[in-house]
């Protein structure tokens, strides 16, 4: 995000709000980076190319794809725990990221619909590049969580965290519209 905000980039402008910003692309690694499995040295590959037998010969699968199809090889070769157990408790990471990521939506579309408002009927408000800043990271952090395809999994705090976040910002955005409306008033 400084990097970006640095260099001054933007992947497009949103059309209703003028905010400059980002596409956050594939950020798998960022996010397994921050996990459990990382911090104890499971790469990608254990999870997602397991290896299997053709033969005599021990290979990796290379249909990558979700681990959760494939628990047995995925998984149980370090994870001692019945099938079942193991997806009960990916699903429960899962739901938890789940839900705090549509209250991130939720509150991304509140502060576009404030920022469109004040922005048709007060163009000059100066609070309006304020509130745009907020959208563009707001926006940032929740498409870093949304476009990581874990749904959480891979670090599970991380992306708890970086979902808290990015909910504040979208309320900060609103607050800082709120008071120039309370201070004109
Ligand atoms: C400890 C095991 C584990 C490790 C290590 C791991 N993943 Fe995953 N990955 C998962 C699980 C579990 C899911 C969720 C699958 C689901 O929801 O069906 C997943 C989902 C994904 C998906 C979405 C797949 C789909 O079918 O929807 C991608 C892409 C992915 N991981 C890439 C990576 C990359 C790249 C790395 C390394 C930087 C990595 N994973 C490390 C277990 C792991
Ligand atoms: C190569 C070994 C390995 C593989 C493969 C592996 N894990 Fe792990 N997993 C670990 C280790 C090591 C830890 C950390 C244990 C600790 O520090 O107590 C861990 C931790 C976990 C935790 C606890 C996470 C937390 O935040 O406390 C869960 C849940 C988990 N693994 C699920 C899975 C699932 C589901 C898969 C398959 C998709 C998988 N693991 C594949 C080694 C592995």
């Amino acid at each position: 995000m400084a990097y970006y905000d640095e260099a001054q980039f933007k992947d497009w402008k949103h059309a209703e709000t003028g905010a400059e910003v980002l596409k956050a692309q594939h950020p798998e690694f960022e996010m397994w980076n921050q996990g459990i499995h990382a911090r104890s040295g499971v790469a990608c590959a254990d999870c997602h190319m397991p290896f299997k037998r053709m033969g005599a010969l021990k290979i990796s699968d290379h249909h990558v794809r979700s681990p959760l199809l494939n628990i047995n090889r995925a998984c149980q070769t370090c994870h001692k725990l019945p099938e079942e157990e193991l997806k009960n408790r990916v699903e429960t990471i899962q739901e938890r990221t789940f839900r705090l990521r549509n209250l991130a939506m939720d509150a991304l579309m509140d502060l576009i619909k404030d920022i469109k408002n004040v922005r048709e009927t007060d163009s000059t408000n100066v609070s309006l590049p304020v509130a745009r800043k907020y959208q563009r990271t707001a926006q940032f952090y929740l498409d870093f969580v949304e476009a990581e395809n874990s749904t959480g999994f891979h670090a599970p705090q991380e992306a708890e965290r970086i979902l808290g976040e990015s909910i504040n910002f979208s309320r900060m955005g609103q607050v800082a519209l709120r008071k120039l409306m309370t201070a004109a008033q």
